[in-house]
């Protein structure tokens, strides 16, 4: 039996510079995809795989996130005069439970390694999952799910990966694949932006993991690495010298929403989801493609 993972970390306190000026004054993680922020949609799915501890990682201009997953009596009360129950409802279904959510603070933005380590006394000697909230996905069950399923067999430490064209590995983490089965194969190597001539294979890592608690132990030696951070791949590369590491090629596909592309296209993926706006939607797509064709 696996110790039980009950606590997520979310690491928002980048700069987000590939978004200025709009995250200038407002977090990344507060973007929306249709009109749900970027932030929503990782609760969301971390709740759905039973996580009840929620760890921010926050920096300065983030209080805002702290103040979506709170109360709001002015509007709630405001909602409630006009009638509008259903959206206050799917308000208040948003939130964590009282006490659910915890909040620190990555004074400097040093690297995804350090917003890492800055949550070490909030998650404790226990094994968390951590959800980059600006990869969003498309996928029934959620991803932290299905890798859920794999961490129940596998224990140890759990990364998810897709495939990317073999010509794009360079801008990506990638894992050697070794044996079993894609809903849980051993992960025998990590490189981080390798030349495709160097790749082990085309499956990247998407921005989803549980890990073991002694990934702290090794980040507490502040090692930066590529430009200067201290990395999360440079130490799950030492880790992986003592713990196992499995990989789960998910079902369902990422949208790197922390870059133009792929946020726009999330949006417009989640958009022609969604009944009460797909076919409003799409004729509206197909007439901007029209004249810009035509
Ligand atoms: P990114 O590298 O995509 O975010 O980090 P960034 O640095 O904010 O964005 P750009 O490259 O400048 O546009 C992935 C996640 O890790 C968090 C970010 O907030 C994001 O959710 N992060 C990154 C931190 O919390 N601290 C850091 O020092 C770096």
């Amino acid at each position: 039996m696996q110790q039980r993972v009950r606590t997520a970390v979310f690491p928002v306190a980048g700069l987000g510079t590939r978004f200025l000026p709009a995250t200038k004054a407002m977090p990344k993680e507060m973007l929306t995809v249709v009109d749900r922020p970027l932030i929503q949609y990782a609760v969301d799915e971390a709740r759905e795989a039973g996580i009840e501890h929620f760890v921010f990682v926050t920096g300065r201009n983030k209080g805002v996130i702290e103040d979506h997953f709170d109360r709001q009596y002015e509007l709630e009360h405001t909602l409630q005069s006009r009638g509008k129950l259903d959206v206050l409802e799917e308000l208040w279904r948003d939130l964590p439970i009282a006490g659910q959510t915890s909040f620190t603070r990555q004074q400097e933005p040093l690297g995804l390694g350090h917003a890492v380590w800055c949550a070490r006394e909030l998650v404790g000697n226990q094994p968390f999952a951590l959800l980059l909230p600006d990869m969003v996905f498309r996928a029934r069950p959620g991803v932290l799910r299905q890798m859920m399923d794999a961490y129940d067999e596998t224990g140890g430490n759990v990364i998810g990966v897709e495939e990317v064209d073999p010509k794009e590995v360079s801008s990506y983490g990638i894992v050697g694949r070794g044996t079993g089965a894609d809903g849980a194969f051993a992960i025998t190597s990590m490189v981080e932006k390798p030349r495709p001539e160097d790749a082990p294979s085309n499956l990247f890592i998407s921005g989803r993991y549980i890990l073991q608690p002694e990934i702290f132990g090794i980040l507490n030696s502040q090692t930066r690495g590529a430009g200067g951070e201290i990395q999360l791949t440079d130490a799950m590369q030492t880790l992986i010298r003592s713990q196992p590491f499995t990989g789960v090629k998910y079902q369902g596909k990422v949208y790197d929403c922390g870059s133009k592309l792929g946020f726009l296209t999330a949006n417009v993926a989640f958009a022609l989801d969604r009944d009460d706006l797909a076919e409003d939607f799409r004729s509206e797509i197909l007439r901007i493609l029209n004249k810009t064709v035509g």
